[in-house]
């Protein structure tokens, strides 16, 4: 397998390492090159930098409890946004989640060779988020994303056997 699916893991730490803006435009430009229904790229990106404090902390709000605790310490705090039509005849975009998901997945293989790592949360604030970030209608906050440097050892999370994913000919 590649080095930036085996290093990948969500740390719940982070150094003290911030991040410039030149890094975080690699990595949404990693992320927009992902493929998408129509092409209509859903994904949008609203982040804050920690050196930002009130932007960084606008962004922390919108966490639950248990996820600002730790995601405080993060370089750089996003929250991912869907546009849930298309954009052509704003009918409603069935994949537009599913394209979301794939454009992290590209900004996670970029941030993890570029030495970061990130750790994605579904435990915040929709409405916070919609309010504290000026988020229109028709788009929908999805996840929020903490970003950053981590120094300590990699944590492997238990995964399920190959086996138990992969169906051969049929689901069995
Ligand atoms: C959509 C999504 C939502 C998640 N929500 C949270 C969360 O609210 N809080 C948290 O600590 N971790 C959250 N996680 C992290 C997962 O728990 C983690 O990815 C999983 O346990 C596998 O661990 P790994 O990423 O280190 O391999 C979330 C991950 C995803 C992809």
């Amino acid at each position: 397998m590649i080095p930036e699916i085996t290093k990948r893991f969500s740390p719940t730490t982070f150094t003290e390492q911030t991040l410039t803006e030149e890094q975080l435009t690699i990595l949404f430009t990693a992320a927009g090159r992902a493929a998408s229904s129509f092409n209509e790229q859903p994904w949008r990106f609203i982040y804050a930098l920690k050196q930002d404090k009130e932007a960084f902390n606008n962004i922390l709000d919108c966490l639950v409890e248990g996820n600002q605790e730790w995601a405080k310490n993060a370089a750089a705090l996003v929250i991912t946004v869907s546009k849930k039509t298309f954009t052509k005849n704003e009918k409603p975009n069935p994949h537009n989640r599913h394209d979301l998901g794939l454009a992290v997945g590209n900004l996670s293989a970029q941030a993890t060779a570029m030495g970061l790592h990130l750790h994605q949360m579904g435990g915040f604030s929709a409405e916070e988020a919609i309010n504290n970030l000026n988020i229109p209608e028709g788009f929908e906050p999805v996840t929020a994303i903490a970003i950053g440097y981590y120094d300590g050892e990699f944590v492997e999370k238990p995964r399920k056997a190959v086996e138990e994913i992969m169906f051969k000919n049929e689901w069995k």
